[in-house]
């Protein structure tokens, strides 16, 4: 149970162990962990931390020069992530996508980017979800990508438009058949009682669909009229690359409202 007792201790327990032969053990000369006991206001222990990492890598893979840049945002996107694909940098298409209520209250998640073109970028996913809510209310949302093995980071702003139905078929019919078929039996972001339900509902749907053996995908599993492409249409797009002592070089491109791109150099 969140808050009892008997995770706090088990919590302090792992941190301990965590500090004493793991991180210290691997990087002695960079990790300083401190590990405190505290208590709430109900008198339960709680482990906290603090001075996670003390010092910090430098960053050193790299420059970015204004020569290097081009006037498309876009295409030079393109570059760095055929960049990061040939470096092979891990899950180089994963990216943080950041929606907001009309409100202003804002929520982060992970998405596969799954294509880029010159309209923007694009990710699929469930209309009906949490980020799906919010941008049927508020379009504006930013991804931010991390390309760590480069030290390179790119943050796009602008705001999301849903890719057609016969768009987002053509993609969903190139997915595996057990995704398909999760795509259906997953009320993604909704409360569900355990597991099983999920269970259920997949053997519930692969059923309605014919599916006796999922491992053989040679269904034709529709789209689900809730599911599909958004595409993150950019009005700015910023590449950073990581510089030593903290001086990053950061150039960001602005869309104007005659539609050009401007282009600037931006303090780290
Ligand atoms: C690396 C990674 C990639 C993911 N890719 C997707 C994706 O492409 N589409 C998607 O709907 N969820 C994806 N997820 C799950 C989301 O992070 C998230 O849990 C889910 O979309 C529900 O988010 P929401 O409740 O904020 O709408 C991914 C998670 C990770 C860690």
């Amino acid at each position: 149970m969140i808050g009892s007792n008997t995770e706090a201790e088990s919590l302090s327990v792992e941190l301990e162990k965590y500090v004493d032969k793991g991180a210290e053990k691997r990087r002695p000369n960079l990790t300083h962990f401190r590990r405190m006991t505290s208590t709430n206001g109900t008198g339960s222990k709680i482990a906290v931390t603090k001075n996670i990492v003390a010092e910090h890598e430098q960053y050193t893979r790299g420059t970015l020069e204004e020569h290097q840049l081009g006037n498309d945002p876009i295409q030079n996107f393109s570059r760095w992530l055929e960049q990061a694909i040939a470096e092979k940098v891990r899950e180089p298409e994963a990216v943080c996508v950041s929606t907001a209520t009309p409100q202003g209250v804002v929520s982060s998640r992970m998405v596969l980017l799954r294509k880029v073109d010159d309209k923007g970028f694009v990710f699929y996913t469930n209309y009906d979800s949490r980020k799906g809510q919010e941008i049927a209310q508020n379009p504006h949302a930013s991804m931010c990508f991390y390309w760590r093995e480069m030290e390179r980071q790119v943050r796009i702003v602008g705001k999301v438009e849903k890719l057609t139905t016969a768009e987002s078929d053509e993609y969903f019919q190139t997915r595996p058949l057990q995704s398909r078929i999760g795509a259906w039996a997953s009320p993604q972001s909704q409360v569900i009682d355990n597991r099983d339900e999920l269970d259920h509902r997949v053997e519930e749907f692969s059923k309605k669909f014919g599916v006796e053996n999922p491992n053989v995908d040679d269904h034709r599993v529709p789209v689900p009229p809730y599911w599909g492409g958004i595409r993150l249409v950019p009005d700015e797009v910023e590449f950073w690359q990581g510089r030593d002592n903290r001086l990053h070089d950061r150039f960001t491109y602005r869309r104007t409202d005659g539609g050009e791109w401007k282009r600037d150099r931006l303090a780290p």
